[in-house]
């Protein structure tokens, strides 16, 4: 990755020069797009320069001051704030509530309605039943948005994260949005979805128009990365295993009840105040785990958590010094 962006800098310089319509767009560009459009399996795809930016792009590009916005409690400030760009109504369900989700869709039928929710949740790692949601949304006309930026790259038999857990496709997500700055490692964001969407969000995304391009060496270690998603799956096998090994450690030294366990590489211990989880993180630390205390705005009061994040660079032995760390006994 290091070296294909140093390749690409060599070649092309550094900067991009300017927004996409200008002279930012380059055929590294398009062949991310393409690569992306074929590894996900949708018709297109459009590069962002960060998910922040995609999110807004989106939300303003298809929603309009009538329309609704639909959203998990609990999704990304990005989506939120993306809602006030807008100027739609944000109607917002209990987290994971596909039922109190429908009952907002069929509240007024004939109105549009955009449904937004994260495939992984970037604080909890849990997941909607998307195909239930997918049904949903067919059902009362609305347009369901999966921002996978937990999921892609690393979950999934071939990566494409909640699209392969769920065996979903562009027919049950006609949108499907994530980062480069997780599993690929490097910057930037993805939006796909059919010509016609893609096409609107080219002419009208405000954050894509007078933004300037991706810097071509992201561009380029993002190719790579994704040869490497694609290449080796061993990386999304042995984070499986990991995860087992991480819950079976937790139910031998008693901490079940403070994991929050999950199907994803995010596994969130709850230790409610802010106090618990500032004092566990810093111990954590001193023994050189990297775990991130989470605090409210961005989870609610009393739901302060440490966020386990498992990756395929750790080993077997690096989850029992985690436990010991978690019990307190290192
Ligand atoms: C669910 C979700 N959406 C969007 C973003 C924003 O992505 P980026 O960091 O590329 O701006 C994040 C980043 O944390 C995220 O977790």
């Amino acid at each position: 990755v290091i070296l294909a962006a140093h390749d690409a800098a060599s070649k092309f310089g550094f900067g991009s020069t300017g927004s996409p319509l200008m002279s930012g767009y380059t055929s590294v560009h398009q062949e991310l797009e393409f690569a992306m459009a074929d590894f996900l399996g949708y018709p297109r795809v459009v590069l962002f320069s960060s998910g922040y930016l995609a999110n807004l792009g989106v939300a303003q590009a298809l929603l309009k001051r009538e329309d609704w916005f639909i959203q998990d409690r609990l999704n990304h400030a990005s989506l939120i704030d993306a809602a006030q760009i807008t100027g739609a109504e944000l109607k917002r369900y209990p987290h994971l509530n596909n039922q109190k989700a429908e009952d907002l869709l069929k509240a007024d039928i004939n109105r549009f309605k955009l449904w937004a929710t994260e495939g992984v949740f970037s604080m909890d790692g849990d997941s909607h039943d998307l195909f239930i949601a997918a049904l949903s949304a067919h059902t009362y006309n609305a347009m369901l948005w999966v921002d996978d930026c937990h999921g892609v790259g690393v979950m999934g038999d071939k990566g494409r994260g909640v699209l392969d857990t769920m065996t979903l496709s562009q027919a049950e997500v006609p949108i499907l949005s994530g980062t480069f700055g997780k599993a690929f490692g490097t910057a930037g964001a993805y939006v796909a979805g059919s010509d016609d969407l893609i096409e609107t969000l080219i002419q009208k995304s405000r954050t894509y128009k007078y933004n300037t391009a991706l810097p071509v060496p992201v561009v380029a270690a993002t190719l790579k990365a994704l040869e490497i998603i694609q290449t080796e799956p061993w990386r999304r096998e042995k984070i499986l295993e990991l995860i087992h090994l991480f819950k079976q450690g937790c139910e031998q030294y008693g901490l079940s009840d403070l994991a929050k366990f999950t199907n994803s590489a995010i596994q969130p211990i709850m230790l409610k105040t802010e106090a618990a989880a500032l004092e566990k993180s810093a111990y954590l630390k001193q023994c050189g785990i990297i775990t991130t205390a989470i605090r409210p705005p961005t989870v609610p009061k009393n739901q302060c958590r440490l966020r386990i994040t498992l990756n395929s660079e750790l080993e077997s032995e690096d989850i029992d010094v985690l436990i010991q760390c978690l019990i307190g006994n290192y």
